[in-house]
């Protein structure tokens, strides 16, 4: 469904259009949030609008606003490898997509690029200047080298049509209201341990990650869209763990005498992944405030309500990605 644009109101306000929203798995939404921004308003006249709109970015659509977070694409392994061919027509068609609607209606785009696009890197940490060392034909490749040619648009409608673009390189982000079949680590862990099921690291655990929290990749989502700078810039919590650290931290905060198991590594998973997050800092004031154990204790108790409501769940892991005959 496509809303028509004469539904929508007086561009006098805000309009922003993320476009993601809660979804399951690879179906696929568009959410359109219309916001009264007048810095000089009152209180009482503030108001919030929200059209939801059921769209496929891999489809062309008309609407009027002011500013787009294309956030659309799915995250994580399992979830991207299951339809590979759709993950990158989404990360290439609907990024093209929203990039002839910026240019039509002079919109703002800001893109959710991913630290995927330094690969597996052999910079440590990851700079905005570091190029990347990405497999272009392996199980990954559709989301990374999705996102690459999806900056790739970015810089080349900015410099070709003069669209505004922002651009986020997001490090691996948790927190409350994850699926539970997300299948990432953070989920995985804790709701192994939450059940005393053994947590599964896939390897032999030294891979490194960093972890922020959600709301403060969204301070840091909005003070891009909202600042100058137009190069690409991480987004991340540079606390650093091993996959091993990280069961042993998990396993302490949930209070759990779950065993810690060790399966066969998956392809091309990186070896490192620490975000430099200078650039932030300097150019949009922004660093993390939320630690990861302030993070790690509501997504806890988060998941311990869905565990009571749903009884036993069995995350997803890297076997999910294809379709089982
Ligand atoms: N969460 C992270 O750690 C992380 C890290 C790096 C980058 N990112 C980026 O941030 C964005 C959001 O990540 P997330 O963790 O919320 O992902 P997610 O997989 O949890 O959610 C993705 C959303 O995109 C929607 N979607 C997928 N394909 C679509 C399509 N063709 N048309 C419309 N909607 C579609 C899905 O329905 C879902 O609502 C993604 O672009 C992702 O690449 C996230």
């Amino acid at each position: 469904m496509v809303a028509s644009t004469q539904n929508l109101h007086h561009r006098s306000v805000r309009d922003v259009l993320p476009t993601t929203a809660s979804g399951n798995g690879t179906t696929t939404t568009t959410t359109a949030t219309t916001v009264n921004d007048k810095n000089n308003s009152k209180a009482r006249d503030t108001h919030v609008w929200m059209y939801l709109v059921v769209h496929d970015v891999t489809e062309p659509i008309m609407v009027e606003v002011d500013q787009i977070y294309h956030l659309a694409c799915p995250a994580s392994p399992p979830h991207y490898q299951f339809n590979p061919v759709k993950t990158i027509k989404t990360s290439t068609m609907g990024t093209l997509n929203m990039l002839g609607l910026a240019k039509r209606v002079k919109a703002k785009i800001l893109l959710t690029s991913t630290s995927e696009i330094y690969g597996d890197p052999q910079v440590h940490p990851q700079s905005e200047d570091y190029w990347g060392n990405v497999n272009p034909i392996g199980p990954r490749s559709c989301y990374d080298e999705g996102k690459r040619v999806a900056e790739t648009m970015m810089y080349s409608y900015k410099e070709q049509s003069n669209v505004e673009v922002r651009v986020a390189r997001i490090f691996n982000t948790f927190g409350p209201r994850m699926h539970p079949n997300d299948g990432r680590v953070v989920s995985n862990f804790i709701i192994q341990a939450l059940q005393k099921k053994a947590l599964t690291i896939y390897g032999e655990g030294d891979q490194t990650r960093s972890f922020q929290y959600v709301s403060d990749l969204v301070d840091g989502l909005h003070a891009l869209m909202n600042g100058d700078y137009d190069g690409p810039v991480n987004l991340g919590n540079p606390d650093e763990f091993t996959m091993k650290e990280f069961a042993q931290y998990v396993k302490k905060l949930t209070k759990s005498e779950s065993d810690i198991i060790f399966l066969e590594k998956t392809q091309d998973d990186p070896n490192k992944r620490k975000p430099d997050i200078s650039l932030a800092k300097e150019k949009l004031g922004w660093e993390p405030r939320v630690t990861v154990k302030e993070g790690l204790s509501k997504t806890i108790t988060y998941f311990q309500q869905v565990l009571d409501e749903a009884g036993e769940i069995i995350p997803t892991g890297p076997g999910a990605s294809k379709p089982q005959n």
